[in-house]
């Protein structure tokens, strides 16, 4: 496998691939752009103590990521990833849709046009900045043509720079080790030196499981999504310790723990994941690591760690990471969908 790398490195050259590692590779600068978007849109002066954000699949990832920040500021955030929002009283919507035509988020996001002057909206274009521009809620404009899951940095960007004029306080990004941190990771660097690709090799050759705990949660499911949409891989998620007092019975003969580790991780679990090792044996184990010590840096490393790993397990696989066989396809085929779509016409006129 170390060689069967080696020996398809001509597909880097080949578009698909080379264009996802394009994308992958412009991460910081997508992010620094989205910063730029979501700063312009000006200062104001609202009382933000309870935030609900709305998006699906490599949009919802991103409303994730920003609901975990703002509840490490004592902000309520909750995620929606339904067809209808949860009732309650919300200072903010955030809605994100890269395509600004996913139903879920659309459908959710009717239950406030009331509302508009707390709504945001993150897309790059669709019925999401139609809906904006005719009702006059703030759109937050990404660059378009690309697919959802590669957005995330520019729409996590745009989410970060509108809540900064907003008040909020971010601690200072250091973008310098980030940079640094995905120098290891291109394409350029050996198996030996490069993370990626070593962590790839040994998932295509087994039965990926992931373990996450509450410091890496977002980082493994960001992995486990690009690993299927990008790799088309298959691969089990779940929680530890719940896990290990069930689904530990059920890991197949081939079976690899994939374990993303944080500096922030508990005694208790490291513990845990050192005994889980012991049982297995090291070698069914594979752990993840960033190299930052700063809460936001670790997670973007993290992130870029499992795009770079999904992308060289799409090269071992032999499959294109930027074409996608179903997700469109079914949202084609599905009538809510379609009502959705046409009641949201109907208001748009
Ligand atoms: C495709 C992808 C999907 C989409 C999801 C929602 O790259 O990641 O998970 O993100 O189908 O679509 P959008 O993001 O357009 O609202």
């Amino acid at each position: 496998m170390r060689h069967e790398l080696l020996d398809r490195e001509w597909m880097y050259r080949v578009e698909g691939y080379r264009r996802a590692f394009e994308l992958v590779d412009g991460y910081v600068d997508a992010f620094v752009e989205g910063l730029r978007s979501g700063r312009s849109m000006g200062v104001e002066r609202i009382d933000v103590n309870r935030v609900l954000l709305l998006g699906m699949g490599g949009s919802g990832i991103v409303c994730d990521v920003a609901a975990e920040i703002l509840s490490s500021k004592g902000i309520v955030a909750q995620v929606s990833k339904e067809y209808t929002a949860p009732p309650g009283e919300w200072d903010l919507i955030i809605a994100v849709s890269y395509s600004g035509n996913t139903s879920e988020t659309l459908n959710s996001l009717l239950q406030f046009l009331d509302r508009g002057d707390r709504v945001v909206a993150v897309t790059s274009d669709g019925r999401l900045a139609r809906l904006g521009e005719r009702l006059g809620f703030k759109v937050i404009r990404v660059r378009s043509g690309i697919q959802p899951r590669y957005a995330f940095p520019d729409m996590l960007g745009g989410i970060l720079g509108y809540l900064e004029n907003l008040g909020l306080d971010l601690e200072r990004i250091n973008l310098d080790e980030i940079r640094g941190f995905q120098e290891r990771l291109k394409r350029d660097k050996g198996v030996d030196e490069n993370p990626a690709k070593e962590a790839a090799i040994r998932i295509s050759k087994s039965h990926p499981i992931i373990y996450v705990y509450r410091e890496v949660r977002l980082p493994g499911y960001r992995l486990k999504c690009e690993l299927n949409e990008n790799a088309k891989l298959l691969c089990h998620y779940a929680e530890i310790p719940e896990a290990l007092h069930n689904d530990i019975e059920a890991i197949p003969r081939d079976g690899l723990i994939i374990a993303p580790r944080s500096f922030r991780e508990p005694y208790e679990i490291s513990k845990t994941i050192e005994a889980l090792s012991r049982l297995l044996g090291e070698r069914r184990v594979l752990e993840l690591r960033a190299s930052s010590k700063s809460y936001f840096e670790e997670i973007i490393e993290l992130f870029m760690l499992s795009d770079y790993i999904s992308l060289y397990t799409s090269i071992l696989r032999g499959v294109n990471p930027l074409i996608l066989h179903r997700i469109e396809r079914l949202k084609d085929i599905n009538a809510a969908y379609h009502e959705i779509k046409r009641r949201l016409d109907e208001k748009l006129g």
